[in-house]
Protein backbone atom coordinates (compact mmCIF):
# COMPACT_ATOMS: atom_id res chain seq x y z
CA UNK A 1 0.00 0.00 0.00
CA UNK A 2 1.43 3.27 -1.14
CA UNK A 3 1.80 5.78 1.57
CA UNK A 4 0.65 8.75 -0.35
CA UNK A 5 -2.87 8.40 0.57
CA UNK A 6 -3.74 11.97 2.41
CA UNK A 7 -5.46 11.83 6.04
CA UNK A 8 -7.15 14.84 7.57
CA UNK A 9 -10.08 15.29 9.69
CA UNK A 10 -11.53 17.33 12.29
CA UNK A 11 -11.51 16.20 16.47
CA UNK A 12 -14.35 17.71 18.52
CA UNK A 13 -17.16 16.22 21.32
CA UNK A 14 -19.18 15.92 19.55
CA UNK A 15 -18.50 15.83 16.34
CA UNK A 16 -21.49 14.42 14.42
CA UNK A 17 -22.63 17.99 14.27
CA UNK A 18 -19.73 18.98 11.96
CA UNK A 19 -19.83 19.75 8.15
CA UNK A 20 -16.49 19.91 7.54
CA UNK A 21 -16.11 16.31 6.79
CA UNK A 22 -18.53 16.91 3.81
CA UNK A 23 -17.10 19.95 2.28
CA UNK A 24 -13.13 18.73 2.73
CA UNK A 25 -14.16 15.43 1.00
CA UNK A 26 -16.34 17.38 -1.51
CA UNK A 27 -13.09 18.87 -2.90
CA UNK A 28 -10.95 15.17 -2.25
CA UNK A 29 -13.82 14.03 -4.35
CA UNK A 30 -13.61 17.03 -7.30
CA UNK A 31 -9.92 17.78 -7.33
CA UNK A 32 -9.48 13.94 -7.95
CA UNK A 33 -7.03 13.29 -4.73
CA UNK A 34 -6.26 10.37 -3.16
CA UNK A 35 -7.17 10.90 0.81
CA UNK A 36 -9.93 11.36 3.05
CA UNK A 37 -11.30 13.66 5.35
CA UNK A 38 -12.51 11.94 8.96
CA UNK A 39 -14.55 13.01 11.66
CA UNK A 40 -12.64 11.95 15.18
CA UNK A 41 -14.76 12.06 18.28
CA UNK A 42 -12.03 13.02 20.59
CA UNK A 43 -13.08 13.02 24.52
CA UNK A 44 -11.54 16.78 26.16
CA UNK A 45 -9.58 14.31 28.70
CA UNK A 46 -7.92 12.62 25.54
CA UNK A 47 -7.21 15.34 23.48
CA UNK A 48 -3.37 15.36 24.00
CA UNK A 49 -2.57 11.72 22.99
CA UNK A 50 -5.23 12.58 20.18
CA UNK A 51 -3.14 14.93 18.25
CA UNK A 52 0.71 13.86 19.30
CA UNK A 53 -0.48 10.63 17.90
CA UNK A 54 -1.38 12.66 14.59
CA UNK A 55 2.28 12.37 12.92
CA UNK A 56 1.99 8.70 13.82
CA UNK A 57 -1.15 8.35 12.04
CA UNK A 58 -0.18 9.86 9.02
CA UNK A 59 -2.34 12.60 9.66
CA UNK A 60 -1.41 15.71 7.26
CA UNK A 61 -3.11 17.86 10.00
CA UNK A 62 -6.93 18.20 10.99
CA UNK A 63 -9.03 20.71 12.36
CA UNK A 64 -10.21 21.94 15.73
CA UNK A 65 -14.02 22.51 16.67
CA UNK A 66 -15.67 22.72 20.16
CA UNK A 67 -14.51 22.16 22.81
CA UNK A 68 -10.60 21.70 22.29
CA UNK A 69 -9.59 25.01 20.31
CA UNK A 70 -8.25 26.68 23.01
CA UNK A 71 -6.62 23.89 24.70
CA UNK A 72 -4.86 22.50 21.68
CA UNK A 73 -2.74 25.88 22.42
CA UNK A 74 -0.13 23.82 24.41
CA UNK A 75 0.04 20.21 22.52
CA UNK A 76 1.45 21.67 19.32
CA UNK A 77 5.13 22.05 18.33
CA UNK A 78 4.21 26.02 17.05
CA UNK A 79 1.87 28.13 16.97
CA UNK A 80 1.47 31.30 14.27
CA UNK A 81 0.78 35.00 15.23
CA UNK A 82 -2.62 34.98 14.50
CA UNK A 83 -3.57 32.20 16.67
CA UNK A 84 -1.45 33.20 19.45
CA UNK A 85 -3.09 36.65 19.36
CA UNK A 86 -6.64 34.52 18.97
CA UNK A 87 -5.94 32.44 22.04
CA UNK A 88 -6.98 29.54 20.09
CA UNK A 89 -6.15 27.14 17.32
CA UNK A 90 -8.25 26.11 14.76
CA UNK A 91 -6.00 24.00 12.51
CA UNK A 92 -3.21 21.94 12.72
CA UNK A 93 -0.67 21.33 10.15
CA UNK A 94 2.04 18.73 10.45
CA UNK A 95 5.30 19.14 8.67
CA UNK A 96 7.15 16.67 6.61
CA UNK A 97 9.22 16.28 9.97
CA UNK A 98 6.78 15.47 11.85
CA UNK A 99 6.55 18.76 13.79
CA UNK A 100 2.83 20.14 14.19
CA UNK A 101 1.91 23.90 13.84
CA UNK A 102 -0.95 25.08 14.64
CA UNK A 103 -3.27 28.30 13.11
CA UNK A 104 -6.18 30.08 13.29
CA UNK A 105 -8.24 30.74 9.84
CA UNK A 106 -11.69 31.59 11.81
CA UNK A 107 -11.20 35.20 11.92
CA UNK A 108 -9.68 35.26 8.44
CA UNK A 109 -12.57 33.56 6.89
CA UNK A 110 -15.29 35.24 8.39
CA UNK A 111 -14.07 38.19 6.74
CA UNK A 112 -13.61 36.89 3.31
CA UNK A 113 -17.35 35.58 3.79
CA UNK A 114 -18.88 39.48 4.45
CA UNK A 115 -16.37 40.37 1.41
CA UNK A 116 -17.93 37.45 -0.44
CA UNK A 117 -21.60 39.08 -0.30
CA UNK A 118 -20.32 42.85 -0.15
CA UNK A 119 -16.87 43.27 -2.01
CA UNK A 120 -16.74 47.04 -0.88
CA UNK A 121 -17.09 46.22 2.83
CA UNK A 122 -13.57 46.61 4.80
CA UNK A 123 -13.28 46.48 8.45
CA UNK A 124 -12.18 50.25 7.88
CA UNK A 125 -15.16 51.25 6.61
CA UNK A 126 -17.13 52.12 9.50
CA UNK A 127 -18.04 51.13 13.26
CA UNK A 128 -18.33 47.39 13.50
CA UNK A 129 -20.53 46.20 16.64
CA UNK A 130 -19.83 42.57 17.85
CA UNK A 131 -22.38 40.87 19.96
CA UNK A 132 -20.99 38.32 22.16
CA UNK A 133 -16.91 38.28 23.97
CA UNK A 134 -15.98 34.63 23.79
CA UNK A 135 -14.08 32.74 21.42
CA UNK A 136 -15.36 33.06 18.44
CA UNK A 137 -15.42 37.00 19.18
CA UNK A 138 -11.64 36.99 19.40
CA UNK A 139 -11.18 35.40 16.50
CA UNK A 140 -13.33 37.36 14.27
CA UNK A 141 -11.89 40.61 16.58
CA UNK A 142 -8.12 39.89 15.53
CA UNK A 143 -9.04 39.26 12.04
CA UNK A 144 -10.37 42.87 11.99
CA UNK A 145 -7.95 44.45 13.89
CA UNK A 146 -5.14 42.85 11.87
CA UNK A 147 -7.22 44.28 8.26
CA UNK A 148 -7.24 47.69 9.81
CA UNK A 149 -10.45 47.98 11.59
CA UNK A 150 -10.61 51.79 13.72
CA UNK A 151 -13.35 50.99 15.75
CA UNK A 152 -15.76 48.07 17.54
CA UNK A 153 -17.95 48.34 19.49
CA UNK A 154 -17.79 44.97 21.88
CA UNK A 155 -21.55 44.20 23.68
CA UNK A 156 -21.41 41.53 25.71
CA UNK A 157 -23.80 40.03 28.43
CA UNK A 158 -21.11 40.07 30.77
CA UNK A 159 -19.67 43.45 30.52
CA UNK A 160 -16.44 43.12 32.53
CA UNK A 161 -15.26 40.19 29.32
CA UNK A 162 -15.84 43.21 27.16
CA UNK A 163 -13.36 45.26 29.28
CA UNK A 164 -11.27 42.13 29.07
CA UNK A 165 -11.09 41.88 25.68
CA UNK A 166 -10.65 45.69 25.33
CA UNK A 167 -7.37 45.32 27.35
CA UNK A 168 -6.58 42.52 25.45
CA UNK A 169 -6.60 44.31 22.34
CA UNK A 170 -6.40 47.78 22.68
CA UNK A 171 -8.27 51.37 21.87
CA UNK A 172 -10.04 50.41 18.84
CA UNK A 173 -12.47 48.02 21.30
CA UNK A 174 -15.17 49.87 22.88
CA UNK A 175 -16.64 48.05 25.67
CA UNK A 176 -20.80 48.67 25.80
CA UNK A 177 -23.33 47.12 27.90
CA UNK A 178 -26.09 44.90 26.75
CA UNK A 179 -28.62 46.98 27.97
CA UNK A 180 -27.62 49.74 25.67
CA UNK A 181 -27.29 47.24 22.29
CA UNK A 182 -30.22 48.63 20.59
CA UNK A 183 -28.69 52.34 20.50
CA UNK A 184 -25.24 50.88 20.17
CA UNK A 185 -25.71 49.59 16.53
CA UNK A 186 -27.91 52.00 15.02
CA UNK A 187 -24.69 53.35 13.31
CA UNK A 188 -22.63 50.61 12.60
CA UNK A 189 -21.33 49.52 8.59
CA UNK A 190 -21.50 45.65 10.46
CA UNK A 191 -22.99 43.97 13.10
CA UNK A 192 -22.27 40.54 14.07
CA UNK A 193 -23.66 38.28 16.15
CA UNK A 194 -20.77 35.99 17.74
CA UNK A 195 -22.78 35.13 20.90
CA UNK A 196 -24.42 31.35 21.13
CA UNK A 197 -27.88 32.91 20.73
CA UNK A 198 -30.24 31.55 17.26
CA UNK A 199 -28.39 28.24 17.87
CA UNK A 200 -30.49 25.18 17.27
CA UNK A 201 -31.84 24.43 20.67
CA UNK A 202 -30.66 27.99 22.43
CA UNK A 203 -33.41 30.99 22.06
CA UNK A 204 -33.34 33.60 19.60
CA UNK A 205 -31.41 36.75 20.46
CA UNK A 206 -32.89 38.89 22.25
CA UNK A 207 -32.40 42.27 20.44
CA UNK A 208 -34.35 44.56 18.41
CA UNK A 209 -33.68 46.14 15.23
CA UNK A 210 -35.79 49.22 15.07
CA UNK A 211 -32.99 51.94 15.27
CA UNK A 212 -31.05 50.16 12.96
CA UNK A 213 -30.04 51.44 9.26
CA UNK A 214 -31.17 49.57 6.51
CA UNK A 215 -27.54 50.18 5.19
CA UNK A 216 -25.65 47.89 7.96
CA UNK A 217 -24.71 44.24 6.78
CA UNK A 218 -25.79 42.23 9.33
CA UNK A 219 -24.09 38.80 10.34
CA UNK A 220 -23.95 35.76 12.06
CA UNK A 221 -21.09 33.41 13.18
CA UNK A 222 -24.26 30.50 13.41
CA UNK A 223 -24.50 28.15 10.39
CA UNK A 224 -26.79 25.65 12.13
CA UNK A 225 -29.34 26.63 11.52
CA UNK A 226 -28.29 28.61 8.29
CA UNK A 227 -30.86 31.82 9.18
CA UNK A 228 -30.88 32.53 12.50
CA UNK A 229 -34.30 34.35 14.05
CA UNK A 230 -31.54 37.48 14.06
CA UNK A 231 -30.98 37.43 10.62
CA UNK A 232 -34.32 36.73 9.39
CA UNK A 233 -35.32 39.41 11.08
CA UNK A 234 -32.70 41.70 9.45
CA UNK A 235 -33.37 40.19 5.77
CA UNK A 236 -37.03 41.11 6.38
CA UNK A 237 -36.69 44.61 7.00
CA UNK A 238 -34.16 44.45 4.32
CA UNK A 239 -30.28 44.79 5.60
CA UNK A 240 -27.96 42.64 3.10
CA UNK A 241 -27.60 39.71 5.16
CA UNK A 242 -24.35 37.15 5.61
CA UNK A 243 -24.62 33.51 7.63
CA UNK A 244 -22.11 31.49 9.38
CA UNK A 245 -21.74 29.37 6.10
CA UNK A 246 -19.18 31.42 4.28
CA UNK A 247 -16.99 31.14 7.88
CA UNK A 248 -16.83 27.84 7.25
CA UNK A 249 -16.14 27.35 4.20
CA UNK A 250 -13.83 29.72 3.79
CA UNK A 251 -11.82 29.17 6.63
CA UNK A 252 -11.59 25.85 5.31
CA UNK A 253 -9.78 26.90 2.14
CA UNK A 254 -6.02 27.27 3.29
CA UNK A 255 -6.22 24.64 5.69
CA UNK A 256 -7.43 21.82 2.81
CA UNK A 257 -4.73 23.87 0.84
CA UNK A 258 -2.11 23.17 3.41
CA UNK A 259 -3.07 19.32 3.48
CA UNK A 260 -3.86 18.64 -0.04
CA UNK A 261 -1.69 20.64 -2.01
CA UNK A 262 -4.73 22.56 -4.10
CA UNK A 263 -6.38 25.90 -2.92
CA UNK A 264 -9.88 24.82 -3.80
CA UNK A 265 -13.20 26.78 -4.56
CA UNK A 266 -16.34 27.40 -3.02
CA UNK A 267 -18.97 27.22 -5.61
CA UNK A 268 -22.70 26.74 -5.81
CA UNK A 269 -22.65 23.16 -5.83
CA UNK A 270 -20.76 22.58 -3.13
CA UNK A 271 -22.87 25.37 -1.08
CA UNK A 272 -25.67 22.82 -2.24
CA UNK A 273 -23.86 19.65 -1.04
CA UNK A 274 -23.81 21.27 2.85
CA UNK A 275 -26.96 22.71 2.72
CA UNK A 276 -28.57 19.37 1.50
CA UNK A 277 -27.71 18.69 5.51
CA UNK A 278 -29.23 20.74 6.91
CA UNK A 279 -32.83 19.09 5.39
CA UNK A 280 -34.51 16.74 7.28
P1 LIG B 1 -17.70 30.77 21.77
O1 LIG B 1 -16.36 30.19 22.04
O2 LIG B 1 -18.50 30.02 20.74
O3 LIG B 1 -17.66 32.23 21.49
P2 LIG B 1 -18.40 31.19 24.54
O4 LIG B 1 -16.98 31.51 24.82
O5 LIG B 1 -19.13 30.27 25.47
O6 LIG B 1 -18.56 30.52 23.10
O7 LIG B 1 -19.20 32.55 24.39
C1 LIG B 1 -20.58 32.61 24.30
C2 LIG B 1 -21.02 34.07 24.19
O8 LIG B 1 -22.44 34.09 24.12
C3 LIG B 1 -20.62 34.92 25.37
O9 LIG B 1 -20.29 36.21 24.94
C4 LIG B 1 -21.88 34.91 26.21
O10 LIG B 1 -22.05 36.02 27.07
P3 LIG B 1 -21.42 36.02 28.56
O11 LIG B 1 -20.00 36.46 28.39
O12 LIG B 1 -22.24 37.00 29.31
O13 LIG B 1 -21.56 34.63 29.08
C5 LIG B 1 -22.93 34.96 25.14
N1 LIG B 1 -24.24 34.53 25.65
C6 LIG B 1 -24.57 33.30 26.11
N2 LIG B 1 -25.87 33.28 26.50
C7 LIG B 1 -26.35 34.53 26.28
C8 LIG B 1 -27.64 35.15 26.46
N3 LIG B 1 -28.67 34.47 26.96
N4 LIG B 1 -27.77 36.44 26.10
C9 LIG B 1 -26.72 37.13 25.61
N5 LIG B 1 -25.49 36.61 25.41
C10 LIG B 1 -25.31 35.33 25.73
Amino acid sequence: MPNDFILAGVMGWPISQSRSPILHNYWINKYKLNGRYVPLAVRPERLTDAIRGLPALGFRGCNLTMPHKQMAMTMVDSLTDTAKRIGAVNCIVVGDDGKMSGTNNDGNGYVLSVQEVVPSWKPDTGPIAILGAGGAARAIIVAMLERGAKEIRLINRTYEKAEQLAKDFGAAIKPMRWEKRAGAIADVALLTNATNQGMTGKPPLDISLDKLSKQTIVSDLIYVPPETPFLAAARGRGNVTVNGLGMLLHQARPAFQAWFGVMPEITPDLRAAVMATFKS
